[in-house]
């Protein structure tokens, strides 16, 4: 029986580090955890907290009830041919060691996202994406624990219903799944994607001619340290706010006052905008604001420098919001998930 903590410091359990506590929590590292707690009397009078590593949490508050901490491990073969292969993988297992895992064994396709932190489970969550591939480029399938009715649910690429940054577990399934297994689909012969930004410079910076996935991953790793600050030394989520999606009405009209505004071409003629762009254009990058402030290398990622409160992160989001809303007439909206 997994045993349920009292009382337990959350500083640990986020990559914020921000001090909040929740009233109970419990490790889980296989199904029949999830079961056996299911009928504990905790569980049944408590609010639930699924939790991988943090890495997309900001605790502003307490958190009243149960956390469940996944560390379902485990990867297996559970497929394959001579294209493909099919690896189910322990929801708990950590991102980036699976992504190295794959480079070692010559398994193409998450090269890409290399260094994301966080746990396999949260993957799909948020469809994880960076330079230019996203999670369910390589998703097959994924099993659930449904909290309400203790039946583990298995959903494909099309239940799941992704978008940039979203899927069904964002959306209608909030907070009603513990997800405990994920099941990719990754390539015995790789497909390369160089043409997000800055990969193909810093290959040829190595001086790479002929790209292989692990020159990639060592392509992006170089990118993200050199941008992205790492948790352990400034904690941090990454990109705070998702990139916002405008019309092209809007764009255009933004066109005449800022000719140089940086854009990706959306379907339907939209344009998603880099959220770090409008932000910088507000003059915050690099700006502190008491014991939190905006990283000076990558305005998308506010950085809790000195022990500050969720308070203090959440009051210096608005304040970036409301200032993009002015100029831009642009709303943003936090990627991270605030509790
Ligand atoms: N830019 C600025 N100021 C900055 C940083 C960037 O103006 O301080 C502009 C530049 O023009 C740059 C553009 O914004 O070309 C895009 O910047 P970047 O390539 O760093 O990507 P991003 O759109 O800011 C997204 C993801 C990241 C992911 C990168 C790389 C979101 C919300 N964020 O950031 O994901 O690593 O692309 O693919 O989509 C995360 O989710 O935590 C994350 C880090």
């Amino acid at each position: 029986m997994p045993q349920i903590i009292d009382n337990v410091s959350l500083r640990d359990h986020h990559t914020f580090a921000t001090e909040a506590a929740a009233r109970y929590a419990a490790t889980i590292l296989g199904v029949e955890d999830l079961l056996t707690l299911r009928a504990s009397q905790v569980w049944q009078d408590n609010p639930l907290l699924i939790l991988g590593s943090g890495s997309n949490t900001l605790f502003q508050n307490d958190f009243p009830g149960l956390i469940l901490f996944n560390r379902i491990q485990g990867i297996e073969i559970v497929k394959e041919s001579s294209e493909h292969i099919w690896l189910k993988v322990g929801a708990g297992e950590n991102w980036h060691e699976l992504v190295q895992y794959c480079i070692s064994h010559e398994y193409a396709g998450i090269e890409n996202l290399s260094l994301i932190p966080g746990t396999v489970g949260a993957a799909p969550i948020q469809n994880i994406g960076a330079y230019g591939v996203e999670l369910e480029s390589v998703f097959e399938e994924l099993t659930a624990f449904e909290l309400k009715s203790g039946k583990s649910i298995r959903f494909d690429h099309s239940d799941c219903n992704f978008g940039y940054r979203f899927s069904i577990f964002k959306g209608e399934c909030i907070n009603q799944f513990c997800i405990t297994d994920v099941t990719l689909r990754l390539n015995k012969h790789p497909t390369f994607h160089l043409d997000y930004g800055q990969i193909q410079d810093v290959l040829n910076e190595m001086g790479v001619i002929t790209p292989s996935i692990r020159s990639i991953s060592e392509a992006v790793i170089k990118i993200r340290q050199s941008k992205l600050p790492d948790p352990i030394q400034l904690p941090n989520a990454g990109s705070f706010f998702k990139n916002p999606v405008i019309s092209k009405e809007h764009f255009e009209k933004l066109l005449t006052s800022f000719p140089n505004i940086k854009y990706y071409p959306e379907k339907n003629n939209m344009k998603k905008i880099p959220a770090a762009w409008l932000i910088e254009q507000c003059g915050w990058r690099g700006k502190r604001s008491g014991r939190v402030g905006v990283h000076e290398k990558q305005a998308l990622v506010i950085i809790n420098y000195d022990h500050g409160s969720g308070s203090e992160i959440c009051n210096l989001a608005k304040a970036i919001q409301a200032d993009v809303k002015q100029k831009f007439d642009i709303e943003l909206f936090p990627e991270v998930c605030i509790l």
